[in-house]
């Protein structure tokens, strides 16, 4: 079974996907996978970034990445067999990450990848929890269950906030809006696979709810489905 969470920056998908795969994993005793499709896109730009590619054009940052192998596996991201989960979160691949998401022929790529991933855990009898930005629309339209994970951009950047201050960081609230509110721009007006509220999908607005609840909601949504 293959359940997809699409949503903005900062919604929670990461941790609430994690969460959910690691729930019906424990639940049903069947291993439920879980993808973060948008640390492919960080890993692209972690290798542009190491091969100083000129940004300006495409064509540099598309043949690199047909010459790379991308995987993920157990929740970590590999670059030509190298663990990146870590590296892919800096600043600087998330400023350089749009070159790869932009770009129609790399996204063609990874959506090949992340169909062949999902293909390889179904056939293993195992179930996978994938998450991004076109995953109900664009990757696994036929997916059964699809949730829309959002919440407002001041509740977004409300948490963004108190991550960076927990781990004893500075942040400007109306800088780090700015930003969010910049991404999600982004993210719906890209030509290939922008993000959409999938057909079908289950909505739900995060905002003043915990993880666990958010979770909750989901599962008796998957157990409603069955
Ligand atoms: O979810 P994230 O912040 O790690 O995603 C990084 C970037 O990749 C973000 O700008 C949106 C893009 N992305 C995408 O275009 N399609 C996906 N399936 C996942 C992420």
């Amino acid at each position: 079974m293959i359940i997809t969470i699409d949503g903005p920056a900062g919604a929670g998908k990461s941790t609430i996907a994690r969460l959910l795969a690691q729930t019906l994993s424990e639940q049903s005793g069947k291993t439920f996978e879980y993808l973060d499709t948008g640390s492919m896109y960080r890993a692209i730009a972690l290798l542009g970034l190491r091969r100083h590619v000129d940004w300006n054009i495409a064509g540099q940052l598309e043949s690199l990445t047909k010459n790379t192998t991308i995987n993920v596996n157990n929740g970590k991201t590999f670059l030509d067999g190298e663990d990146v989960t870590e590296l892919v979160r800096s600043p600087e691949v998330t400023e350089k990450t749009r070159f790869a998401a932009d770009n129609p022929a790399i996204r063609l790529i990874m959506v090949t990848l992340q169909r062949s991933i999902a293909e390889q855990f179904v056939r293993c009898g195992k179930g996978l929890v994938t998450e991004g930005r076109d995953q109900g629309t664009a990757v696994f339209p036929d997916a059964p269950i699809k949730f829309f994970l959002t919440a407002t951009p001041k509740e977004r950047a409300k948490r963004r906030l108190k991550e960076l201050q927990d781990c004893g960081k500075q942040g400007d609230f109306n800088e780090i809006l700015r930003r969010i509110t910049e991404r999600d721009l982004r993210d719906t007006s890209r030509t290939v696979g922008p993000l959409r509220i999938p057909e079908n999908a289950i909505q739900i607005v995060s905002d003043g709810i915990t993880i666990e609840n958010v979770v909750n909601q989901m599962l008796q949504k998957i157990a409603a489905e069955k």
